[in-house]
């Protein structure tokens, strides 16, 4: 039995360095960052869209120590405007996270994306030998796991759902409802992030296509296709081993060192779902409550670009921009500059450095599908604070976290002086009872459970699960 994943990104992207070398960089993303350790340690094939450098057709990876294959596949510059931007995310992406004012829908990228993900579909059922499990990633890949079982009936095709499944009124926006979803049930088990997506996609089934469905289960055509929470845990002992390494400590007290201050922190892809502007306003409201907190409070946004030639992404950029430079215009003094602005992507070291030198990690998502920054900061803080917005998919795992509405600026103030005043022994408690669940629910009971229940020949009655 091997593992073939089916996903739109690819874990690794070449990059030529300056003395001309290429370089294979670690993607910036949820996706990649929790099924890269999977295949390391399972080995197999992942299929995913060979983006720069297209003549490189297969891969061994990672390059310095190879545990699995990747299958680039090669796509047109049409396909990629009208698949990736046009539908991923002109259309699914904003309708999936309630922006359907930014929607897009249009035809001809719904003809892109039902062909494209035949080419996925294709690539996968070459790869393919009986007993083989195939996993597919995400919604650039919905349709995959029906075309899929067209041309393998038998094989046992799951399917992981990583960001949100709206509420029915929003997702009946979409034209292709009914497609999208029958795309998904050529699955025999569909993954989401919390029992409320799962509801929401269940209850699609239900008044789309008029299907009879269960508490986690859907019948169609014939085969039970079972709908669960299984929300991605990260590698918990990894984060906490490199958060206490003497490398880390180092990076951390430079960073510390540098702002002379106490330390907010964002890390985010530079999406309009994450709630940037709104965090920003609401430091401003912050630093206009508590003006004795002038001069002795900095956040550190680091905002990771994404998905630049999407015109909500181009804007999004300016308008943060712009924010940053009228609140750093506006309080700025002796020196300090309220906002850190850092427009790229962090290694990983350098990431829990900074999660290790913060006092509090702004995790505000306006809607988010789970949000692992949160649950890495929570692995790596020695007496750090996490505020996580009610709308990150994580919220509901961790209780412990000062949860917030990120659309409520003047409570987001408030919070965060809360949190940067909160006594060191209840820090400490807090971080303590997350790192527990972490360490319980991590990537690897994640991993074990999916492709277990993956891999049972015969769906359990509903009464069981
Ligand atoms: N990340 C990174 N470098 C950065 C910023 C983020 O490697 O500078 C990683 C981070 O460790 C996390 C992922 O990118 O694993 C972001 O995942 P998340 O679920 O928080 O959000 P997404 O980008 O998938 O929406
Ligand atoms: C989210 C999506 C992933 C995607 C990642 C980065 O996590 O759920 O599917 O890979 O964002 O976005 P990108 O468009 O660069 O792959």
């Amino acid at each position: 039995m091997s593992l073939i994943v089916v996903s739109n990104r690819e874990p690794y992207s070449p990059r030529v360095l300056d003395g001309g070398q290429v370089a294979w960089l670690p993607s910036i993303g949820g996706l990649t960052s929790a099924l890269d350790p999977v295949m390391q340690r399972m080995g197999g094939s992942w299929i995913a869209w060979g983006e720069q450098f297209p003549g490189v057709g297969r891969v061994q990876l990672p390059v310095t120590n190879p545990r699995y294959t990747v299958e680039r596949l090669v796509l047109s510059s049409e396909e990629v405007d009208a698949y990736y931007y046009g539908f991923s995310n002109r259309a699914l992406w904003p309708m999936c996270h309630y922006f359907i004012e930014r929607a897009r829908y249009l035809q001809s990228n719904w003809e892109a994306y039902r062909d494209v993900n035949e080419r996925f579909a294709d690539a996968a059922a070459r790869q393919y030998h009986p007993g083989d499990l195939i996993w597919v990633h995400d919604y650039q890949l919905a349709l995959v796991p029906g075309q899929l079982r067209e041309r393998l009936p038998d094989a046992r095709i799951g399917m992981f759902w990583h960001i949100p499944w709206p509420a029915q009124d929003v997702f009946r926006t979409l034209p292709w409802d009914a497609q999208i979803l029958k795309g998904m049930l050529g699955a025999d088990l569909i993954g989401m992030h919390t029992p409320s997506y799962v509801r929401h996609f269940l209850s699609a089934c239900e008044s789309v296509l008029g299907l009879e469905v269960g508490r986690n289960t859907v019948v169609w055509e014939g085969r039970t296709v079972q709908v669960q929470s299984r929300p991605i845990g990260i590698e918990t002992a990894t984060f906490e081993e490199l958060a206490a390494s003497p490398e880390v400590e180092t990076l951390s007290s430079r960073i510390r060192q540098g702002l002379q201050t106490m330390m907010l922190l964002g890390v985010d892809r530079l999406d309009y779902t994450k709630g940037i502007p709104e965090r920003l306003e609401a430091f401003d409201a912050f630093l206009d409550a508590y003006p004795d907190l002038r001069g002795r409070v900095t956040l550190v946004q680091i905002a990771v670009p994404s998905r630049e030639e999407v015109e909500s992404y181009a804007q999004l950029r300016s308008q943060v921009e712009g924010l940053v430079g009228r609140i750093n215009g506006k309080h700025a003094q002796n020196g300090w500059t309220p906002i850190h602005y850092v427009y790229r992507g962090l290694s990983r070291e350098e990431l829990v450095a900074h999660y290790r030198a913060a006092d509090v990690m702004l995790v505000t998502p306006l809607r988010d599908g789970l949000n692992l920054v949160a649950k890495e900061f929570a692995a790596s803080s020695r007496d750090g604070v996490l505020l996580l917005s009610r709308f990150a998919g994580a919220a509901s795992e961790l209780p412990e976290a000062l949860h917030v509405n990120p659309y409520d600026h003047d409570g987001l103030a408030q919070a965060i002086h809360a949190a940067l005043h909160l006594p060191l022994d209840e820090k400490q408690l807090r971080l303590k009872q997350l790192r527990e669940r972490l360490e319980h629910d991590d990537l690897g009971r994640w991993t074990e459970a999916f492709l277990h229940e993956l891999s049972l020949p015969d769906t359990l009655p509903d009464a069981l699960l």
